[in-house]
């Protein structure tokens, strides 16, 4: 599984913990890393052609970034809307992201149970990040389950620290795709139920 990973920070070296992932993330073999805010400039302006050879050539596409009004910094958005094109992502023949998946691997600053119904900020982070969701399911791809590290405000340097394991596992996990899991579990069911014939006979 080859697997990009496209950071959205618009400030890495202020970062506290989108940073460490990207350090983390720079040091693992297998990984392709791209830092938008660096490629994109101060215009945001992205070489379309050189961005969709780089999804093509992989099959895991990570959107890593902080969430920032309930949604990714403005360049992630800008990324999208130059580089996820009607006839490549989209359209009768933009199939060309048919058959990938799509990760999110994201911070925020409130707590995990402010993102529940009744919570503070009410909705959970699936129901947030649809728009994502979506975006996966109209291209063709497989979203996966999303990686969300919650209180940014209150974490501290241990918790950011261990975080980075986490994150490289998630990020590298083949059963987040729900196929791959579901294929394993059924196997597993049917060599019990192998079995259990075996004993009943
Ligand atoms: C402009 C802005 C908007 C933010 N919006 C949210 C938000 O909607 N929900 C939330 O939980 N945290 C929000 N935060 C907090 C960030 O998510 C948090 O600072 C970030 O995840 C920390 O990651 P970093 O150390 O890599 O910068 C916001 C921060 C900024 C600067």
């Amino acid at each position: 599984m080859k697997t990009l990973v496209l950071t959205a920070h618009p400030d890495l070296s202020k970062s506290r913990i989108n940073r460490k992932w990207f350090e983390t993330f720079a040091e693992t073999d297998g990984i392709t890393l791209l830092d938008l805010t660096r490629l994109g400039g101060p215009t945001l302006n992205f070489n379309v052609a050189e961005q969709q050879d780089f999804l093509l050539a992989h099959d895991r596409i990570v959107f890593q970034f902080p969430l920032y009004w309930y949604s990714a910094p403005p360049v992630l958005k800008a990324w999208m809307d130059q580089v996820l094109t009607y006839g490549f992502a989209y359209g009768p023949s933009g199939t060309k992201l048919a058959g990938k998946e799509l990760l999110l691997a994201t911070s925020t600053g409130g707590p995990e149970d402010s993102y529940h119904a009744g919570g503070y900020n009410n909705f959970s982070m699936d129901e947030l990040l649809k728009p994502f969701q979506q975006t996966a399911l109209l291209t063709g791809m497989t979203y996966l389950r999303p990686f969300v590290f919650h209180g940014a405000a209150v974490a501290s340097d241990e918790d950011i620290i261990a975080s980075k394991a986490t994150v490289l596992a998630h990020v590298l996990d083949p059963e987040l795709n729900p196929a791959i899991k579901k294929a394993r579990l059924d196997k597993m069911l049917e060599e019990d139920a192998k079995l259990a014939a075996r004993v009943s006979t």
